[in-house]
């Protein structure tokens, strides 16, 4: 007796339930990524997330779709991932990096690379992971990718990062200022950043910095 295929709805329905299921247990596994690196790293609880936010409102001012703007909130998320592989003397150094410790701090993307490669439902986020520290003039690591080379949503990503380094405190540095952070960010304009990305970013980062980052200093 043949078996009675069942009819497309119900199948559509499953798939669709697969799918979601996929993606509920894709946010989850992305959640204690992030938490793990955060009881590892304190001083970027609440970095990974403000990142995503950040790009993901850049983004939503380009116009981007949103299958896109959700890869930049991701990515924003999970981009220093690979921290989790960098010692405690390291992560908690409060004065500057000797040239051997920066070496092997500038690692994290690499090792970040590495972490999420064997999910390849987190194969779009890698750019975003192994390149976010690359400089738009080609000067950035690891890779020295120049310009629109570099991923647009990794190029967002980059200063999305950057400013929240800058407005929040580090080991070896106090919150800087909003305006501080804004001249350090424009002078950065074509060297470090896209100065199409800057000019967005400055559109919104008003908004942006008075709900997300005058609450937590
Ligand atoms: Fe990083
Ligand atoms: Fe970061």
């Amino acid at each position: 007796m043949k078996t009675k295929l069942p009819s497309t709805p119900s199948r559509l329905k499953k798939f669709m339930g697969e799918v979601g299921k996929t993606e509920e247990s894709l946010v989850e596994m992305m959640m204690i990524l992030i938490r793990t690196l955060e009881e590892r790293d304190s001083y970027t609880r609440g970095h990974s997330e403000r990142v995503g936010h950040l790009a993901y409102l850049i983004g939503q001012e380009m116009g981007f779709p949103k299958i896109q703007l959700e890869k930049l909130r991701r990515g924003g998320m999970l981009h220093d991932i690979g921290k989790i592989g960098i010692t405690d003397e390291l992560l908690y150094k409060p004065g500057t990096f000797s040239q051997d410790e920066r070496a092997r701090m500038n690692q994290h993307p690499e090792k970040g690379h590495l972490i999420v490669v064997n999910c390849h439902l987190l194969w779009d986020l890698i750019p975003m992971i192994r390149n976010h520290h690359e400089n738009f003039d080609g000067s950035g690591y690891p890779d020295g990718l120049k310009g629109e080379i570099i991923p647009i949503e990794v190029r967002i990503v980059s200063l999305s990062d950057y400013f929240d380094a800058l407005v929040t405190a580090r080991p070896y540095k106090e919150p800087y200022s909003k305006e501080k952070s804004l001249a350090f960010v424009k002078s950065m304009t074509g060297i470090k950043f896209d100065p199409a990305v800057i000019n967005v970013f400055l559109k919104i980062v008003d908004a942006y910095y008075d709900q997300n980052i005058k609450p937590i200093l």
